[in-house]
């Protein structure tokens, strides 16, 4: 089988290295790819954006599957270009993918569906936040939770119990001409569920949890992810069914009932509340760096279950199985990640980290021939320990960061620290 997986990330690193552990193995292909990525499979220069040149890739390579991994192609339309073209392709068309591209069509979508959610108010005009910020917290006890509309790479999103900092925050998605979603708070536990759907029925994966601020204690700023883990030994027995129940499958017959068939992974972000489970979010994509952790545990095959959901049965790969084994990644950000990011400082360390018994997923690096590897991205690297517990998992992950250098770059230390020691609590 040839596969052509479509971008540069860590998400993608993941995937490709999954998948070339295949048997049979994969032919595999990457456009843009990365220099992780380029290990295990050929990468050719096509650019995110560029929705003709992957299509032409795909012909000329007559891959039997392409698997598009962010966001921003996929809201884009680049899945339909390539189904268009007669290609078969494991990712949601642009109608679909809306569910990730717009936070105010995926609340209608919820409520049309019956999926529990948060309540939510959308804004379009100055004059309509404070009222919209007393719906959604009428008490003003809680933390007030202001989103942009749109794509933000996780960083649209302001969380604070201050007023002024909600406001303000608003203000600026309005000003730079976008729409803005108010929402009720969501108390508890999040995790990140990813169910891989045929466009009619749907499968879960392995839970795993995020961590979305970038500072040890979850303090500081939210971002794209700062590490994840994979098993939840706090979550409920049966969490991933009950979600297929009351979030996937009805969100996938809906969509179906549109017209919109939903073909590629539905990734439900979910708060465990006091009163039960709640969408925070969807997205139309594996998650970064939660992919990391869970294909690390998959051991049945991933090619040909993707294929399998890509081309209209998502039961015909057979049982997807897991290892008991716990797996933690934490992430390498770049000095000034998530404002600034400072680019181009050279990495190294990254075999030594691998000797180490760790395994080092790229995301943010370009490694121009007979250069020096140099970070690209807020996200530099992944580093992924796995054991038979997650404190092993841990130490192994902790144990391999430690050896890599770059300049002024930071990681948390306290990546599935609380969920090792049984601190979290239903
Ligand atoms: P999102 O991009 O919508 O996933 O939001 C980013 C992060 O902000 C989430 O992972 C949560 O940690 C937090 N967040 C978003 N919405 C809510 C909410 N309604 N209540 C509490 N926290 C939230
Ligand atoms: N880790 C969160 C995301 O991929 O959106």
């Amino acid at each position: 089988m040839k596969i052509l997986v479509i971008g540069s990330g860590g998400r993608e690193h993941a995937i490709v290295r999954r998948l070339a552990a295949d048997s049979p193995a994969p032919q595999l292909h990457a456009a843009p790819g990365n220099p992780g990525i380029a290990r295990h499979a050929t990468c050719h220069p096509v650019a995110l954006d560029d929705l003709d040149g992957q299509v032409s890739l795909a012909l000329e390579l007559a891959a039997d599957l392409v698997v598009i991994g962010p966001e921003a192609p996929l809201v884009a339309g680049s899945a339909d270009r390539l189904r268009d073209a007669g290609l078969t392709v494991f990712g949601p068309s642009a109608a679909a993918a809306r569910l990730e591209g717009s936070k105010s069509w995926a609340k209608e979508i919820m409520v049309a569906a019956g999926v529990p959610t948060s309540r939510s108010v959308t804004v379009s005009e100055r004059s309509e936040l404070a009222a919209g910020l007393d719906r959604v917290n009428p008490l003003g006890d809680v933390p007030f939770v202001v989103k942009a509309d749109g794509l933000a790479a996780g960083k649209g999103v302001v969380v604070s119990p201050d007023r002024g900092i909600a406001t303000a925050h608003g203000e600026s998605v309005l000003a730079a001409g976008g729409t803005v979603v108010l929402e009720e708070y969501l108390d508890g536990p999040e995790v990140s569920l990813f169910c891989l759907s045929d466009g009619t029925r749907v499968v879960p994966l392995a839970p795993a949890q995020d961590f979305k601020r970038a500072l040890d204690g979850d303090e500081g700023p939210n971002t794209g992810g700062m590490g994840a883990y994979s098993p939840l030994p706090w979550a409920p027995e049966g969490l991933a069914d009950e979600v297929i129940a009351t979030v996937a499958q009805p969100t996938i017959d809906e969509l179906a009932a549109r017209g919109i068939p939903f073909v590629g992974v539905l990734y439900c972000g979910l708060a465990l509340t006091s009163r039960g489970v709640r969408v925070i979010e969807f997205n139309a994509r594996f998650g970064d760096p939660e992919t990391q952790v869970v294909l690390e545990r998959l051991t049945s095959p991933l090619g040909p279950l993707l294929l399998a959901a890509a081309q209209g049965d998502v039961a015909a790969a057979g049982e997807i199985t897991w290892s008991e084994d716990a797996s933690v990644a934490i992430v390498l950000a770049a000095a000034g990640y998530p404002a600034v990011p400072r680019l181009g400082d050279v990495i190294s360390g990254i075999e030594a980290a691998e000797e180490a018994g760790a395994h080092v997923i790229h995301a943010g690096t370009v490694q121009p021939t007979g250069s020096d590897l140099t970070c690209s991205g807020g996200r530099v690297l992944s580093v992924v320990g796995t054991g038979s517990t997650l404190d092993a998992a841990r130490q192994r992950a902790l144990d391999g960061i430690a050896l890599i250098q770059l300049e002024g770059a930071h990681f948390r230390r306290d990546i599935a620290l609380r969920a090792a020691r049984g601190e979290i609590t239903l």
